[in-house]
């Protein structure tokens, strides 16, 4: 039998920056233009081969809207990676990422974290150049990836990278050891937390 190693992963950023669509391309390969903003946290998950292990990607979806910041920072502690997404036609969105991450590095100092600029198709409607993100993203030693949601392009490259980031120079016992854990997708949701799974399917 194959172990499966879980690893759970956070989306943050600011609300509208496209964390959702990214996901949704990611687990079902589509797109939806009028895609409906994220109430407190949504969780998917999604099953890989990687090198000779069965990952089990838990993907915890947060909403980025400040009246449910007290709900998804629960979600902080528990997680392996985390990936912060900003929207490249919107500077402020990006004036924001430092926030997300020092808030996310308080409340779990070993997080992993990659930074996303996306909507990369927009190409007329760029505001923050991607040499000016690189810069901040390699001052800050964080690997930095542009997407689209909407093309599919670096959606899975940027879970990939990810996955990479955690395993990095680890052996394969290392791994093992490490994220070798029994699939608790829910052990990290706080009973006060009404969480939208796709499983449990609500109302
Ligand atoms: P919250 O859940 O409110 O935090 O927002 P979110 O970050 O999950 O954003 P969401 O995925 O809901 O996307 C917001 C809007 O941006 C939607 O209308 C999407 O269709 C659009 N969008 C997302 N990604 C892209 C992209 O890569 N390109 C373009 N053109 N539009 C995108
Ligand atoms: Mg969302």
């Amino acid at each position: 039998q194959v172990p499966q190693i879980v690893l759970k992963l956070l989306l943050l950023g600011d609300s509208s920056v496209g964390k959702t669509s990214i996901l949704v391309k990611y687990i079902n390969e589509k797109f939806d233009e009028s895609s409906i903003s994220t109430v407190g946290v949504d969780y998917m998950d999604k099953i890989i081969d990687y090198n000779k292990f069965k990952i089990k990607l838990q993907i915890w979806d947060t909403s980025g809207e400040e009246k449910f910041r007290t709900i998804t920072k629960n979600f902080y502690r528990n997680a392996d990676g985390l990936l912060v997404v900003f929207d490249l036609t919107r500077k402020e969105t990006y004036d924001h990422v430092r926030g997300w991450i020092n808030e996310a590095k308080e409340n779990n100092d070993k997080i992993k974290t990659i930074l996303i600029g996306n909507k990369l198709d927009l190409k007329d409607e760029r505001k923050v150049e991607n040499g000016v993100a690189k810069q901040f993203a390699e001052k800050n030693s964080l690997k930095y990836l542009e997407t689209s949601a909407k093309d599919g392009i670096n959606i899975s490259e940027s879970f990939k990278a990810m996955i990479d980031l955690l395993f990095d120079g680890k052996s394969e016992e290392e791994i093992l050891n490490e994220f070798k854990k029994q699939d608790s997708s829910l052990s990290v949701v706080d009973d006060s937390i009404e969480v939208k799974n796709k499983k449990k399917a609500c109302c």
